[in-house]
């Protein structure tokens, strides 16, 4: 090469140029040459990885993604309508209350689904922190993800951890602090009741405490719930001290001493009646202001509403079991000591209730006041007495 440049620059060789031009015209083919190579290799690995990938993904996803990526603005109306059926991929947000029940209060109108639905229960737990009883929920629940959302409410600043195995993995909302008796109870029940709406397949709502078990396998559970014509709430007229008595006539005209209503706080509402409890505007602030204790908010303010919106969806009572039997302000509490099998059939036995208007003998679904203690002896009894 050196050479015959040496002999281009000095002129003194014409055939030793062409020579020269012929050669650099060949390198210059042949970086061509190399350069396609390389871009259909290129090309053709692009191509496999993409064929692999449109296997191993499906062909929506990607699509999506060369669309998202190509038009940004076009991925939102591919996806709009299943933005709107699948749950929220994550239970935290930055919704404050007003912003999450103006959220949930959005209602499809129309009866039939563009797809197919399978109705869930949702579990709400409304705790101080920890869910001491969670194995025995975990043990409850095993086996029918396609049927269940779970949602729980803590006092900040407590988060849970649970390990991402557990059905109660990242399933805790934005909380807040909450006193009992007080409308910061309800408005922690409507919260829950407003995160579990954001997902369309929730049917059920039903609201539990740290100290609830269930008394009957899941496939029982669900049949219950779901074949039944009307929602367990707890509402009856109590014509004494701690019914009646507590009514304020500043209520009024809202809410009439004749409409006034008791029940446990522990409920299950269906959708349409979880609707009309977040999206309530008129009964609240009446609530908030004139039931303070000793007129307990939580046990007047959802069913005497209901019982005015929604009377013949209530089934009046509810299903969880409550002992009241030892007297005093709050109901007894199970330790490990209590828990026998004479225990459940105490709860079963002799119990006589309306289900669809029929008389039943299953009249409980859950249970409560059980102590972290309680835990050891129900886990070894769960399979023989409550069929888990
Ligand atoms: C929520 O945020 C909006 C907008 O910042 C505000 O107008 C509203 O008062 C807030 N509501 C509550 C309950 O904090
Ligand atoms: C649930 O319990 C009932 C009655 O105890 C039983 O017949 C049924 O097989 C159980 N279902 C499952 C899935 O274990
Ligand atoms: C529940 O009580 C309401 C009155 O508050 C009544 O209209 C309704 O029929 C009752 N539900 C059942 C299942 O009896």
């Amino acid at each position: 090469m050196q050479s015959r440049l040496v002999s281009m620059e000095e002129g003194k060789d014409p055939s030793s140029t062409i020579a020269f031009r012929t050669t650099q015209s060949r390198a210059l083919q042949l970086r061509f040459l190399q350069i396609f190579l390389l871009l259909l290799c290129l090309g053709l690995g692009f191509s496999i990885i993409s064929m692999r990938m449109l296997r191993y993904f499906g062909v929506k996803k990607i699509a999506l993604a060369t669309t998202t990526t190509i038009f940004p603005c076009y991925h939102q109306e591919v996806n709009y309508v299943e933005s709107w059926i699948r749950p929220p991929s994550k239970l935290w947000h930055t919704m404050n209350d007003s912003e999450l029940l103006w959220r949930a209060s959005f209602v499809p109108l129309r009866k039939e689904y563009p797809f197919k639905r399978v109705p869930k229960i949702a579990f709400m737990f409304l705790t101080k922190g920890p869910l001491p009883l969670a194995p025995l929920w975990e043990r409850f629940l095993k086996g029918h993800e396609q049927h269940y959302s779970i949602y729980v409410h803590a006092l900040p600043p407590y988060v849970s951890d649970f390990p991402e195995s557990s059905v109660f993995y990242r399933r805790q909302i934005p909380s807040q602090v909450v006193e009992w008796g007080e409308m910061s109870m309800c408005d922690a029940e409507r919260r829950l009741l407003a995160n579990a709406l954001l997902d369309i397949s929730n049917e059920w709502f039903i609201l539990l405490s740290e100290a609830c078990i269930p008394l009957h396998n899941f496939s029982i559970i669900y049949h219950y719930i779901s074949r039944s014509e009307y929602s367990f709430v707890g509402s009856f007229d109590d014509p004494g001290p701690y019914g009646r008595g507590r009514y304020n006539s500043e209520m009024q005209p809202v809410v009439t001493l004749e409409q006034w209503r008791k029940g446990a706080q522990w409920f299950e509402v269906n959708r349409r009646l979880a609707i009309v409890i977040i999206q309530d505007t008129m009964y609240h602030p009446k609530f908030k202001e004139f039931c303070k204790p000793a007129c307990y908010v939580d046990e007047h303010y959802f069913p005497t509403m209901l019982s005015i919106e929604a009377p013949h969806l209530l089934a009046n009572r509810t299903f969880t079991w409550t002992d009241w039997s030892r007297g005093g302000a709050h109901p007894a509490t199970f330790e490990k000591n209590d828990i026998t099998e004479d225990l459940f059939k105490r709860m079963s036995e002799g119990q006589l209730c309306l289900y669809n208007n029929q008389l039943s003998t299953v009249c409980y679904l859950f249970a409560r006041k059980f102590a972290p203690s309680a835990l050891e002896p129900l886990l070894e009894m769960a399979s023989k007495v409550f069929g888990f």
